[in-house]
């Protein structure tokens, strides 16, 4: 197949496909305004990626961190540490401050400069913060909270909806060297419960109430719930977000606004050493407990402030909008600390893509001039299945780069992004990375690197990806008596390979532990391939060294760009009374990516009604939302009478993905199947025939 530029092109899979090349876009070209910092093509990205891998690169490293941060102690070295240890460490004896690298020199220099922006979920509702204001309320905060006896090194958990107050908390937390543990507003009371618990922090932060799509949510009611059972907590901290009724704990509860009045509005900057903690994100991992990833403060930072600069192509003056939440990685790097490292404005987005039309984010941009516009495949889904029509006629010229991440983006909505969002003159950068690697690991350069819609591209400074072969070299307890692979994981070399993908290079953002459990650390991302950071990614690098991500190769899943562990679902709804065993997997679905499918064994002696299974399959994803929130709900539920087993009692979840997926005529050799009959009544549940 020929394409645009008139090379042939393949997916991916070594196969001749339809897939177009994207020169650099307009907006970025040769002679553009302004002019972009990696340009014009590809070489002169080589040339700069290499300098910053290998030797030498810690004079590159250095200079960047020296020219990008502001350090109250300079570093004298640059990095220590190997994947094999991992007591990876960047700039470990350099001391600075994120909040003032944030907000501090910015609102020095041009204190009526905008910092937020602050669209609220009512259009128009919103507001803009100066960085003037932003400090004068970051400092308010911090005085507060060290009023409350929080000190250095103190764990503070955030629960709070996307007001421009949660940026202000976490600037607050990094001024005073507290470590913030921000939770997802969507989590339910119990797994909020459960992430406090683990950070053992005495104080919270939320709001009377949230607002999303023009419906209240009472965020305040959940922390009360949750932190009955936190015995550490002894103040919660609420914003006034509605003004709507709350509970309120005498002694434990306080205003905000109340708080901030009494106290000074300037607090001195902690400094804080390089390698000292800036914050714990709960995420999934293949087991059923979240991990508490931990980032710390000089390669954190560095590298938000790199990606923003770089990836997104920014320029002073700009309006950088990520239209992710702040409870996620994505929210902490990209609507936080990276916009902010760079003193430019950042939007913050309270509302959602449909309320109150599928216009929402159109009329946001215009409204605010907005120049990077950074969301996920599934919005992007969405909004193209509602129609282009929400699109045109919205002045979006002053966008120069559109970004996705969170999952694959498929070539169709990638085409519709980049024709209606983009009207083809900005570029698409699709970036992959996740909450370990704290910033953009594989992504284009607007000005320089050609794209392929549904591929990640190239690397990002300082990255050096490798494939795997899958089949070889993965410590675990299956492979560990084949010690001679243990050493050696296979390295696919050249183009058109696909295998796993790890990283072998140490770069500044990387997670340095998960909390209170370095040996859990080590066994996820360093002991799978030794001498290698490993994603849970599978990965093909096609003819022209590009890479494409083809998504999770462990029992992670991922349902509208959110992050979930089948493990943790499987804890959940084993907690119902009536459930024997389950198993929960996940299924490609057009919209969301991928979508939670469960299946259930229930106990003997649990009776329910077989003729309203409706009622049975309701109450266990009550239970899911009860435990984990409403955005890890199962999708489908089957009540089944056993599961696919191996004769040793291992489920066998890929049967039911096959059967689940449409393939169940493909399910090859079911000889470990210790009672292959099930299978059968399996697919006849799915099929809906029994
Ligand atoms: C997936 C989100 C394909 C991937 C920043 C990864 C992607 C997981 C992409 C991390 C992308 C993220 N293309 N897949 N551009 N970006 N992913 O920790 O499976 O919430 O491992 O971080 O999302 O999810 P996390």
């Amino acid at each position: 197949m020929s394409t645009e530029n008139g090379s042939a092109n393949t997916n991916g899979n070594g196969e001749a496909s339809a897939i177009k090349t994207y020169p650099v876009a307009p907006r970025l070209a040769e002679g553009a305004q302004p002019t972009p910092h990696v340009g014009p093509d590809l070489d002169s990205y080589k040339a700069a990626h290499a300098k910053s891998v290998g030797e030498g690169s810690d004079e590159w490293w250095a200079e960047q961190a020296r020219k990008t941060l502001a350090w109250s102690t300079p570093f004298t070295t640059v990095r220590s540490g190997d994947f094999s240890t991992g007591n990876i460490a960047w700039f470990p004896d350099g001391a600075l401050n994120v909040a003032y690298n944030c907000v501090d020199r910015h609102a020095f220099a041009n204190p009526d400069a905008p910092a937020l922006i602050y669209e609220a979920d009512e259009p128009g509702s919103g507001r803009t913060i100066s960085y003037g204001e932003l400090l004068s309320e970051v400092c308010g905060l911090a005085n507060v909270l060290k009023g409350l006896g929080v000190r250095k090194g103190d764990t503070v958990s955030i629960y709070l909806p996307m007001t421009w107050h949660a940026a202000a908390a976490l600037l607050a937390c990094a001024r005073i060297g507290a470590i913030h543990s921000v939770v997802f507003a969507g989590f339910s009371a119990e797994a909020l419960r459960d992430r406090v618990n683990d950070c053992e922090c005495r104080v919270v932060i939320t709001s009377d109430e949230g607002k999303r799509g023009g419906k209240s949510i009472a965020t305040k009611a959940i922390v009360d719930q949750a932190v009955k059972e936190c015995p550490k907590v002894e103040k919660v901290v609420v914003l006034k977000r509605t003004g709507g009724k709350v509970n309120w704990v005498e002694g434990r509860d306080v205003w905000w606004d109340e708080e901030i009045a009494k106290v000074p509005r300037f607090c001195p900057c902690e400094p804080m050493g390089s390698e000292d903690p800036l914050f714990i994100l709960y995420t999934s991992g293949s087991t059923g407990k979240p991990k508490g990833v931990v980032h710390t403060t000089g390669g954190y930072l560095l590298c938000a402030a790199l990606t923003v600069k770089y990836v997104f192509d920014v320029h002073p003056g700009d309006r950088f909008g990520c239209m992710a939440d702040v409870g996620w990685i994505t929210g902490h790097t990209y609507i936080v600390y990276g916009p902010l490292a760079n003193g430019v404005a950042t939007v913050i987005f309270e509302s959602t893509p449909v309320y109150p039309t599928p216009a929402r984010y159109w009329e946001t941009v215009a409204r605010h001039k907005i120049t990077q516009f950074y969301s996920a495949p599934t919005a992007v889904r969405l909004l193209r299945r509602l129609g282009s029509h929400h699109v045109s006629g919205h002045d979006l010229s002053s966008l120069r780069v559109l970004g996705s991440v969170g999952e694959p983006i498929n070539p169709e909505a990638w085409e519709w992004y980049n024709e209606n969002v983009g009207r083809g003159q900005c570029a698409v950068v699709d970036t992959f990375w996740q909450t370990e690697t704290g910033s953009i690991v594989v992504t284009p350069f607007p000005g320089a690197v050609p794209t392929k819609p549904g591929s990640a591209t190239v690397p990002f400074f300082g990255h050096t990806p490798v494939i795997l072969d899958a089949m070889s070299g993965k410590a675990s307890a299956l492979t560990f008596l084949l010690a001679v692979y243990l050493t050696s994981p296979q390295i696919l070399e050249g183009n058109n390979v696909e295998g796993v993908l790890a990283l072998a290079t140490p770069w500044p953002s990387i997670a340095r532990t998960i909390w209170q459990d370095h040996a859990r650390y080590l066994d996820t991302y360093m002991k799978p391939y030794p001498g290698l950071f490993y994603t849970g990614d599978g990965a093909a690098r096609d003819a022209d060294g590009y890479i494409w991500i083809r998504g999770r190769v462990d029992d992670v899943i991922n349902v509208s760009g959110h992050r979930l562990s089948t493990a943790e679902i499987e804890s959940a709804l084993i907690m119902h009374k009536g459930v024997a065993e389950t198993a929960v997997i996940g299924a490609s679905d057009e919209l969301t990516g991928q979508a939670v499918y469960a299946f259930v064994t229930l106990k003997p002696e649990f009776s329910y009604d077989p003729n309203d299974e409706g009622a049975l399959t309701k109450e266990l994803v009550l239970q899911v939302r009860k435990v984990i929130g409403p955005f890890a709900a199962p999708k489908k539920i089957y009540i089944v009478p056993d599961l696919p087993k191996t004769r040793s009692g291992k489920i066998m979840r890929r049967i039911m993905r096959k059967i689940v997926a449409g393939e169940g005529d493909q399910l090859g050799d079911l000889s470990t199947v210790a009672d292959p009959s099930i299978v059968d009544v399996i697919k006849r549940r799915v099929a809906g025939t029994l």
